[in-house]
């Protein structure tokens, strides 16, 4: 009897220095939170559509809506509400609280009936003084609203970059990253840096994302120049500013071209292109429209399974980009199991007839090592919008990509 109080009491004590080691000691802080988001992270973020019109009735509809509507079931998981949640000033004691008005039940509320839909919720808020819309920023309380984060039961955080004087990006994100870490609570944590300064040169191991440039509008093709430094950009604007970016990411740390715009207001095909890009481009897919009141193609688009498994793909590989030709794109996506996704964009308004004699082509991935031989291997190939297989890779391709739109095929060994 003794003895085998002995071995619990020793069993349970190397326990408890293992635990403590791991929680202390263990290099492994990197391993835990790329368990966060070894794929890109679903959900929904309220900016693109509502800006300061958030509230907690609207928070609630969009949950409901994602809950029952199909995109939980297609893999969406955050209900992130934007900027605009905090209170004007935060109480004596320091305390960030959410806007009495808009928020009356409190976050921990919302957190609850958001949880309760087998979703989660994400909160935001900025590495400066101030946030981007003046309510008040972080900086000087990250541990204090790390902890009231964790006591809320968040699951998510976009920490933004407005009014930070002389700060130092890498410096502020990190102390951001510890506190939220130190709060007991796994919090994903989304950088929104703008790209500034490359954050996916060191972000990686402080946030599973990070902005890569400013933010989106919804056209397909078009710039903004509001200020020098403030620019608003087109889908195919965005795109191009991801080149040279794909050897950063990787599960649990993903180059993040902002939310998604599908709904809010550009041609289906657009959308369709749009959404596939993103799943290319392994992004978070943060859908950015009015979940309770959308067109069937909206939903369509954004529940789509097939392109959906291109993003969610587990060696979470950037497409690369393989041609450029009177304005047809070509990429190539490495997938599991030594398929490949093609993606072939039409930038043009008016449609364009392709042809892709697969024997006088080969993909060769420098940065994942990886290569598509159509010479040596014959891949099915399944047209993935359409729904339909397209033969083998031993017949060239012929096809016409309308405008702004695209092809997006899987081929997978035989
Ligand atoms: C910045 C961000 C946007 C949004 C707004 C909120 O512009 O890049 O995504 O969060 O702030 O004010």
């Amino acid at each position: 009897m003794k003895k085998t109080g002995l071995t619990i009491t020793a069993a349970a004590c190397a326990a408890v220095i293992l635990a403590l080691y791991t929680a202390c000691v263990c290099p492994c802080g990197g391993a835990k939170s790329a368990a966060l988001a070894p794929t890109p992270q679903m959900g929904w973020n309220s900016w693109n559509k509502f800006q300061g019109r958030v509230s907690e009735q609207v928070i609630r509809e969009i949950a409901d809506a994602m809950a029952t509507n199909g995109m939980k079931a297609a893999g969406y998981r955050y209900v992130n509400i934007d900027d605009f949640w905090q209170a004007p000033q935060r109480d004596a004691q320091g305390n960030i609280l959410p806007d009495p008005k808009r928020f009356p039940s409190g976050i921990k509320a919302l957190a609850d009936y958001v949880h309760s839909k087998g979703l989660k919720l994400g909160v935001y808020s900025d590495a400066g003084t101030n946030t981007c819309g003046g309510r008040p920023g972080s900086l000087g309380h990250e541990v204090q609203d790390a902890q009231t984060y964790a006591s809320w039961g968040v699951d998510y955080l976009k920490y933004d970059w407005c009014n930070v004087g002389g700060l130092q990006a890498p410096a502020a994100y990190k102390k951001m990253s510890d506190a939220l870490r130190a709060s007991g609570r796994p919090i994903l944590f989304s950088l929104c840096e703008w790209g500034t300064s490359k954050p996916w040169t060191w972000a990686r191991g402080i946030g599973q994302s990070w902005r890569t440039t400013g933010d989106i509008f919804a056209k397909f093709d078009g710039l903004i120049t509001h200020t020098a430094e403030w620019k608003e950009y087109g889908v195919l604007q965005i795109l191009d500013l991801q080149e040279g970016l794909r050897q950063y990411a990787g599960p649990g740390h993903w180059n993040d071209p902002d939310m998604l715009e599908v709904g809010n207001g550009m041609t289906e095909n657009e959308d369709r292109a749009h959404f596939t890009l993103w799943c290319f481009l392994d992004a978070p897919l943060i859908s950015g429209n009015d979940l309770r009141h959308m067109a069937p193609e909206t939903l369509s688009i954004l529940t789509d399974r097939d392109l959906i498994a291109v993003n969610q793909d587990p060696l979470g590989i950037e497409a690369l980009k393989y041609s450029l030709h009177d304005g047809v794109e070509i990429f190539f996506k490495p997938l599991q199991h030594g398929a490949w996704a093609m993606c072939v964009l039409n930038r043009n308004l008016e449609p364009r007839q392709v042809g892709f004699d697969w024997k006088n082509e080969a993909v060769s991935d420098d940065i994942s090592n990886r290569q598509a031989k159509f010479d040596t291997i014959t891949y099915r190939v399944r047209d993935l919008w359409k729904k339909q297989d397209l033969g083998t890779t031993a017949t060239p391709l012929s096809a016409e990509v309308p405008g702004h739109d695209v092809l997006a095929l899987r081929l997978d060994k035989p």
